[in-house]
């Protein structure tokens, strides 16, 4: 039996991709989108929780996410895909947000509290820690996406040691661990999910071209060692 053809322990829910079409820089139009939810399908997805960029580039109101969301439900109800999807958002901490967060306007969460963030991949932002206590001290607890591809952590994941025990928990992408942002993020990722600090994986999609990779991911054996043990929880969303 090869490997490919093995039975693989599943992630069941997704908790990061970009899959409400033209709102971000993720899927372009429903078709694709539904093209990509059909392959999480097959991959063993039962849940997605999509999470359309607010960002600078992409200033997301939430009732635009919450549109899109009811436009994609009802084109996946007509395709009679068995397929449950709801919709967070990916929050890029600046300082718009870190404001957002402490006058305590809507902030769109997964899961009842949880809310994913992501950070410059260039600079640290130095009030970073700062928004991620505020967060907390209004009742969220902040998701870190993809740890292992920020540039400016030069292979060190000393500042995610730090995130973790401050209760920021980390979700690692798929396509780092099959290779799709190079060998840094391949080994960074592979580190964290040896060292059991990722709390969460993803597959942070956002075209087609991310899926071959998602799989490879999906079937590594960093990561099917991972599934199997307890410290991944995804799951606890179904
Ligand atoms: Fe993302």
């Amino acid at each position: 039996m090869s490997f490919f053809s093995r039975k693989i322990t599943t992630l069941d829910v997704d908790i990061h991709s970009h899959l409400i079409p033209n709102i971000d820089d993720g899927s372009q139009s429903m078709k694709q989108s539904i093209e990509m939810i059909e392959e999480l399908m097959v991959l063993g997805f039962r849940k997605i929780i999509t999470t359309p960029h607010i960002h600078p580039n992409y200033p997301n109101r939430p009732e635009v996410i919450l549109a899109g969301l009811e436009g994609l439900q009802k084109e996946i109800a007509k395709n009679n895909f068995e397929i449950e999807i709801e919709a967070a958002a990916e929050y890029f901490v600046d300082e718009g947000f870190h404001q957002q967060v402490k006058s305590k306007r809507l902030i769109l969460s997964f899961g009842g509290k949880h809310v994913l963030v992501e950070s410059s991949f260039l600079n640290k932002p130095v009030f970073f820690e700062s928004v991620m206590f505020d967060l907390q001290s209004a009742g969220y607890i902040p998701v870190l996406a993809h740890p292992e591809r920020y540039n400016f952590l030069e292979g060190s994941i000393e500042w995610l040691e730090e995130l973790k025990s401050m209760g920021v928990m980390l979700q690692v992408t798929l396509g780092s661990i099959g290779g799709y942002y190079g060998n840094k993020p391949e080994q960074i990722g592979k580190l964290l999910l040896k060292n059991e600090m990722v709390d969460f994986l993803g597959s942070d999609l956002h075209r087609d071209t991310h899926l071959t990779f998602l799989e490879k991911g999906l079937k590594s054996k960093e990561v099917q060692k991972s599934l199997n043990g307890d410290k991944i929880k995804n799951h606890q969303f179904l």
